[in-house]
């Protein structure tokens, strides 16, 4: 049987990375066996992709170009980490997956949805996360929680206004997929964000018994 495949999204700075090492770990304890990875990357080849995405060196690439290097590195991805392991039986966690390109590359940029969803089909066939954790925060707060960690990349650059259709778009696709979907809010202090990150996990692994 295959493994569980769990993704994590959210917006710049609304508290992925720092909430994965507390889901992987919450379901190590579960006696899950988790393999952990993220989007762009995940695999040498996707890790190069991602640096030529987020770097600057390539700043007004085209939109398709963007999109289209996306899926390629979600190929790599899938083909040499992802299937392997929920094959395995192991559970997926992933920092960011394809509701990212529908929110960035469709919401954001305006690249027709119904093109990313023939690329989705084409790259995943049938594949979909099990469980999507979207972490929602203003676009303000996260621009200023990313501020203070880092130099901005690529898509930080960005104005708000794009940040708002992102978060519009995962909202709408929350809406969308309310069965695999759930909308975290991420605007509260860390411990209040993950005792909810908890019961959503809990209630998860409940109904998967
Ligand atoms: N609930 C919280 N309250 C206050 N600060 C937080 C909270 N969660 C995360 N942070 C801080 O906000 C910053 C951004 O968090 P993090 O890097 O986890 O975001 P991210 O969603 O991974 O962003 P990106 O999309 O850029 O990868 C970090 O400095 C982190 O310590
Ligand atoms: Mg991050």
């Amino acid at each position: 049987m295959l493994g569980l495949f769990i993704t994590l999204e959210g917006s710049e700075g609304a508290g992925k990375s720092t909430n994965l090492g507390y889901i992987h770990d919450y379901l190590v304890n579960a006696g899950h066996d988790v393999m952990q990875t993220r989007e762009p990357g995940g695999t040498p080849l996707s890790e190069h992709i991602r640096n030529l995405l987020l770097g600057h060196e390539y700043d007004g690439m085209a939109d398709d170009s963007e999109l289209l290097l996306m899926f390629a590195a979600r190929a790599e991805h899938l083909a040499k980490r992802i299937i392997p392991a929920l094959t395995a039986g192991k559970t997926v966690l992933c920092d960011r997956f394809t509701d990212a390109t529908y929110a960035y590359q469709g919401y954001g940029r305006g690249i027709p949805l119904e093109r990313i969803a023939r690329l989705e089909d084409w790259v995943q066939g049938p594949l979909r996360p099990d469980l999507t954790l979207f972490l929602d925060l203003p676009v303000e707060l996260g621009m200023k929680r990313a501020g203070e960690r880092s130099a901005p990349d690529r898509f930080e650059k960005q104005q708000m206004e794009f940040f708002d259709k992102v978060r519009h778009g995962y909202l709408d696709r929350a809406r969308q997929f309310p069965q695999r979907y759930r909308v975290i809010d991420a605007s509260v202090n860390l411990e209040q964000v993950q005792s909810q990150i908890s019961t959503v996990l809990a209630d998860f692994l409940e109904s998967r018994k």
